[in-house]
């Protein structure tokens, strides 16, 4: 999910790749490590920390002449961030040397498969498996070794971006792509390998991105050659000139890191269920959840805590635990729990969630819940955090880097990880019946292409936050699995734009908010299909006779709401508890774009931080 960098021609690789590392520095990352070919054997340095702990480091270590490098930032996904678990991998032979940006979701079993045969392994990593699964067919089929990575890739479920040499055959390196990014600089007898063009921008424009399922073969002084990964057919690489400067780049092409991020979701949701939902076995896997199975099953309560953002995936989950598991469901805010004496039991069950997993508060409560004997599992983004560490089970979220202070794919993807659990607990407990389970399972594959759609409203968004950006204040209105939904579109329109907004439950509404509505009132109302819909349009009918203005976000092909909203964003049908995935798609597009119309600092808000590490 972070950096990968390559170089292969006349230069010294060193320079080109340590700068190239430095360059992606922008994606977040927690450890780093390069391996070169200095003429005789491979040179490898690897280090947890920033690019400039493994500079440092590795000038002290190893000689730095090579005109062939690979470099790696990593975003740990299987195993924390430590020097051991940091990339580039060798075989076990040490003959290859590989870095991978990504999942391999089906790494257990060909772990499993390879311990038999013999093979050691030294990290906790998915890649170590993959280095030496393309070894193992290598050296039993006496094959070399682009057709090794072909064979082995066939053999991998999952999301890569991989660089992969041989010692023994030091002129080419194989790269590879499915899901993570992979760019190939063309140069004069050169090639540049990167998870964007950035690294190499200023050596040449000329870029080939590798499709997904495609591998190239870069051979010193050869031209690259592309072919699919499976079926084995050459493909006529289309080499593209750049015209992006570094800064666009970096933020792949979109204006501000939270617009990228937001666009992100569909893969991002996509990585959150990889390997953990399988639909045609009716099966989820969350191995945190599996382990501790029997006290989940015995917990009479859950108690979830966080803040912000957080919280509002928490409140979702409230609703998903006690609907689909049956289990009551407190939420909290981490900062409350903490100070009030709360009455926790060995029989409860906390669950933290964080983006950053440093988050004073959340940290701060989780040890508290230990400390009276509760059973602590985290919902984390960043591997090996402080919160990861400190529960005592958990599940990733796997969202990848989240720079943007206002969060929202760790949002969407916190309420994915939320799911999964309830409904592995709903189906343990036998609260839903097994066809009610797969048709959730089913229904959840679908939701990354819905994202995709629900994105598809940006431009008619536009133009509503050009009408409404003036606005002095806002109201956000939802019900049920909604309501938080609300709060969070509220939350986000204050982040970015310092605009007031107040989110509510729809029917609350006549209980005070009702007097702030006038002309000059947006409120937006989330009205989707599912989900007490009539009461919902007649909460809208209240608003439209007090003259407020209603920007309704409903289900496709919606018709009530349409008649009496000023304006109304579809988004697609799904079932009522994955539609928050969905509704808070164009929530996050609207307090975008007011924000960019006011011209504030969208990615880093005045006043705030992204992780909150002081109470
Ligand atoms: C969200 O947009 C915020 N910037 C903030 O509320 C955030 O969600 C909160 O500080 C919690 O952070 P965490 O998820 O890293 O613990
Ligand atoms: N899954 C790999 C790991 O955890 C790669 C993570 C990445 O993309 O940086 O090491």
């Amino acid at each position: 999910m972070c950096g990968i960098v390559g170089y292969i021609g006349h230069r010294e690789a060193y320079p080109i790749v340590i700068k190239g590392l430095q360059r992606l520095e922008y994606r977040g990352y927690d450890s780093a490590g390069i391996a070169l070919y200095d003429g005789t054997d491979i040179k490898l340095s690897k280090t947890k920390g920033k690019v400039s702990d493994l500079k440092e480091r590795l000038e002290n270590e190893i000689s730095t002449h090579g005109t062939l490098g690979i470099g790696h930032t990593r975003w740990a996904t299987h195993g924390v961030p430590n020097d051991v678990n940091s990339h580039p991998h060798y075989s076990n032979s040490g003959d290859l040397v590989i870095i991978h940006n990504g999942i391999i979701e089906n790494y257990d079993a060909l772990k499993k498969e390879l311990i038999k045969r013999g093979y050691t392994f030294k990290s906790d990593t998915d890649t170590e498996v993959l280095v030496n699964l393309i070894e193992d067919v290598k050296k039993n089929e006496n094959i070399k070794l682009g057709k090794a990575v072909q064979i082995a890739l066939n053999q991998v479920i999952g999301a890569y971006a991989i660089a992969v040499f041989d010692k023994n055959k030091p002129n080419e390196i194989v790269v590879a792509k499915l899901g993570s990014p992979l760019a190939i600089g063309i140069g004069e007898d050169e090639f540049f390998i990167a998870s964007d063009a950035s690294p190499f921008i200023e050596f040449t424009k000329n870029a080939v991105y590798l499709e997904d399922e495609q591998m190239a073969i870069i051979r010193r002084g050869k031209d690259i050659k592309v072919r699919k990964i499976k079926g084995d057919s050459l493909v006529d690489p289309y080499v593209q000139e750049l015209q992006l400067n570094l800064e666009q780049i970096e933020k792949g092409g979109y204006d501000h890191f939270m617009l990228k991020e937001i666009y992100e979701q569909p893969e991002a949701i996509l990585d959150t269920f990889r390997g953990r939902l399988l639909s045609n076995e009716a099966v989820i896997k969350l191995a945190g959840v599996e382990d501790n199975m029997k006290k989940f099953l015995a917990a009479e309560r859950i108690i979830v805590v966080a803040c912000g953002t957080s919280w509002h995936a928490g409140l979702v989950s409230e609703y998903i635990f006690e609907d689909l598991a049956r289990i009551p469901v407190e939420v909290e805010y981490a900062s409350e729990f903490r100070y009030r004496n709360p009455v926790i039991t060995e029989k409860d069950i906390v669950i933290a969630i964080s983006q950053s997993g440093e988050t004073a508060d959340t940290l701060a409560a989780i040890k508290l819940a230990k400390s009276k004997g509760a059973f602590v599992f985290g919902v984390c983004n960043v591997v090996g955090s402080s919160i990861a560490r400190e529960t005592d089970a958990g599940a990733y979220t796997h969202a990848g880097p989240e720079i943007g202070v206002a969060s929202t794919k760790a949002f969407t993807t916190q309420i994915t990880v939320l799911t999964l659990i309830a409904l592995r607990l709903a189906r343990a407990k036998g609260a839903i019946s097994s066809s009610e389970f797969r048709h959730h399972l089913i229904e959840l594959e679908t939701i990354p292409s819905k994202v995709k759609e629900a994105l598809e409203s940006d431009g008619y968004v536009q133009t509503i936050a050009d009408i409404y950006k003036d606005a002095k204040n806002f109201l956000y209105l939802g019900r049920g699995y909604n309501f938080p939904v609300a709060l969070e579109g509220a939350l986000k329109l204050k982040e970015i734009s310092y605009i007031h907004a107040e989110g509510y439950p729809a029917a609350e509404m006549k209980h005070g908010p009702i007097a702030l509505i006038d002309e000059h009132m947006p409120v937006v109302v989330i009205a989707t299909k599912k989900g007490h819909y009539e009461k919902v349009v007649s909460n809208i009918q209240e608003i439209k006779s007090r003259k407020g203005k209603i920007i309704g976000i409903v289900t496709k092909g919606d018709k009530s709401v349409k008649e009496l909203a000023d304006h109304v964003i579809e988004v697609p049908e799904t079932i009522e508890s994955l539609t928050p995935l969905l509704t808070t798609i164009p929530l996050q597009l609207l307090s975008y774009h007011i924000a960019v119309m006011l011209d504030k600092n969208v990615d880093q808000p005045r006043n705030l931080a992204k992780s909150v590490t002081v109470e």
